[in-house]
């Protein structure tokens, strides 16, 4: 069974005025659906076909770079596309909400500190809020299409909010304003999504 990008849960223009239509439409419409199709290509015929993405990123080998940069891409895109919605924003409460507090300090330091990640990324990259076995949480940024799933990274745990900041996420609507990019991502992040990752992973 070959991989096929989940269908998204919103309109193209429903980010909107966040994300812009026409980036929704070249980001899934393009660049999303070239890594899946090169994805399926580069696993067709080798003992990784039929291999949960989870599984072939947990055990990556990382020279094998057309595995490593669609695999990736395919993944660390279907994470970011379930973490924003059109009625997200504000702040997560319940447990994650705590685990926040308690890890950051809070909420607005978290936000601070994800925000440098993400600008601090030189390139292009992902910044990542991922969970460790017992719940505690850590912020962190990866090259590419590199994700905390993949071994030796320098950035562990499982990925609960990814944050896209190659420039086809923004460049149309922020051109270098990588910032405000990251600023109104927070306008839309689907808080319930990332509690339910969060209680299903820690
Ligand atoms: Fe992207």
């Amino acid at each position: 069974m070959a991989f096929e990008q989940p269908k998204l849960k919103y309109a193209f223009d429903a980010l909107e005025p966040n994300i812009d239509k026409e980036t929704m439409e070249i980001h899934y419409g393009k660049h999303h659906a070239g890594y899946t199709k090169k994805l399926n290509a580069a696993v067709e015929g080798t003992d990784l076909e039929g291999k949960t993405i989870e599984n072939i990123l947990m055990n990556l080998d990382k020279s094998n770079s057309a595995v490593r940069n669609n695999g990736g891409g395919f993944f660390n895109h279907n994470l970011f596309w379930e973490v924003m919605s059109p009625d997200g924003g504000g702040k997560p409460s319940g447990e994650l909400g705590k685990a926040i507090e308690d890890a950051f300090g809070s909420f607005d330091a978290f936000k601070e500190e994800f925000a440098k990640a993400a600008a601090g990324q030189f390139g292009s990259g992902w910044a990542w809020l991922c969970v460790h076995e017992g719940g505690k949480l850590e912020i962190c940024s990866t090259p590419n299409q590199d994700n905390p799933l993949m071994p030796g990274i320098g950035c562990g745990g499982t990925p609960i909010l990814g944050l896209d900041v190659w420039e086809h996420a923004y460049y149309l609507k922020y051109q270098n304003k990588r910032p405000e990019y990251i600023d109104s991502f927070f306008n839309v992040i689907d808080w319930e999504e990332v509690a339910s990752k969060y209680a299903k992973e820690k």
